[in-house]
């Protein structure tokens, strides 16, 4: 007996965390492996499904400019109808929080298929930040009967909110993807990455991208940012900026200008972490940057509000910056001109995962099925 599975992603970081699911999914003998892409995302999500050698089954192709919550919400809704009644999947496997992960689970419920959500479990208990990340989230936590939550802390929100059954703690599918990316001798194809002075110079990996950032945060934020350039001469500051109008009007307007500000176009994922990896310092408002960073060992200052993901916070690698320029330019000084606080934060841990994410959730796919037999064990339990 076999069951078929289908996955369904289309930004960016789902990309990035799906993709080694895909590939343990296609290596399973009793699984049959559908991949769905709304490409909410275009350039952006081609790049990760090029660097996984992906060839999606089914491609939405929705992605406009500047496009709203709802449009991309109706959007994709409408798409999955055709696609789910021809390809009659099992089980649905969304990721995480993105309009795209709300959609094609309540797409999946409207059509009575089951619904598998990876990296579940996140929560700040605040509906507005990020936003709209904690509503999709939690309105996905509802739909889905099988629930994979990277760490035992997200296992206990999922418990506050009475979600107890089809819970697997399994660690995050971004370590796995991590495993595969990064090299020692990797050689960047974006020429001034290769030129950079890693070691001579103090190289600081920025991002900033968030909804709930756009307008008076952010131009706080990079303010912020181009006074540490100004007024610290050792400084790089690399910006891979996303793609998102708003963003990179925001990025032109408040850092263009400056030798030591790097405003560069988004990279693929194997640059990306080898870029960090080398890196000095990472101030972002990502979610997967504060997950990959610890893991390399790179201190993060974060741009916003909160975190879902205080599990590095307290194992002392991440720090939450907030979104105002003070804050946020003395939190990055002291990291520049103290070698003790940077020595504090310098350090590798793996709050996240082990790079079993994949091999887990399969697995449990397969016990939920009557496939196999035990479930697999939890990550972080020894
Ligand atoms: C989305 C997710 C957010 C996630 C982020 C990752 C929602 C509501 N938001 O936000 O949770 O953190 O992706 O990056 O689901 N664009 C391009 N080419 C691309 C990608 C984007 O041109 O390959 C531009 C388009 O103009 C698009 C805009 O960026 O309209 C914004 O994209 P969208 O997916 O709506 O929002 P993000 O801010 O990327
Ligand atoms: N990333 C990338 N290129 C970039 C910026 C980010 O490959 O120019 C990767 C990053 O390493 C991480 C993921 O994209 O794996 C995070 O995506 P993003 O910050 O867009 O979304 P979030 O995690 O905040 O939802």
């Amino acid at each position: 007996m076999s069951i078929r599975v289908m996955t369904v992603f289309g930004t960016r970081p789902e990309a990035i965390k799906m993709a080694p699911l895909v590939l343990e999914l296609q290596r399973r003998a009793d699984i049959e492996s559908i991949c769905c892409v709304t490409a909410q995302h275009r350039e952006m999500l081609d790049s990760v499904l090029e660097i996984f050698h992906i060839t999606p089954d089914y491609d939405l192709n929705i992605m406009e400019p500047r496009q709203t919550l709802s449009t991309i919400t109706t959007k994709c809704l409408l798409g999955m109808e055709e696609v789910l009644e021809r390809a009659k999947p099992d089980l649905v496997l969304v990721h995480g929080d993105t309009s795209t992960t709300f959609a094609g689970a309540l797409a999946a419920f409207y059509h009575q298929i089951k619904v598998g959500h990876v990296e579940a479990g996140l929560r700040t208990w605040d509906k507005y930040s990020p936003w709209p990340e904690e509503m999709n989230r939690r309105l996905v936590g509802d739909i889905a009967d099988l629930h994979f939550a990277p760490t035992a802390a997200n296992r206990d929100n999922l418990a506050r909110e009475d979600i107890r059954d089809g819970v697997f703690v399994t660690g995050n599918t971004v370590i796995d993807a991590l495993k595969t990316t990064v090299r020692e001798d990797f050689h960047f194809h974006t020429p001034l990455l290769n030129t950079l002075d890693y070691r001579g110079r103090k190289v600081i990996l920025v991002t900033c991208h968030r909804r709930e950032n756009y307008g008076a945060p952010m131009a706080q934020i990079m303010t912020a940012l181009r006074r540490v350039a100004e007024d610290f001469p050792q400084v790089e500051l690399v910006y891979p900026v996303h793609l998102s109008p708003v963003v990179r009007e925001a990025a032109q307007k408040y850092l263009s200008g400056h030798a030591r500000i790097h405003l560069i176009d988004p990279l693929d994922a194997q640059e990306m972490h080898n870029l960090m990896d080398r890196c000095y310092l990472v101030m972002t408002d990502s979610g997967g940057l504060q997950e990959e960073a610890p893991a390399l060992g790179k201190p993060v200052l974060v741009l916003r509000r909160e975190t879902e993901r205080p599990e590095a916070v307290t194992a002392g690698t991440v720090k939450i910056a907030g979104v105002e320029t003070e804050t946020v330019y003395r939190m990055a000084a002291e990291l520049l001109e103290s070698p003790q606080a940077y020595a504090a934060m310098a350090h590798a841990v793996n709050p996240y995962g082990d790079g079993q994410a994949c091999r887990r959730i399969a697995d449990a796919i397969e016990f939920t099925f009557g496939l196999r037999e035990g479930a697999p064990e939890p990550f972080g339990v020894h």
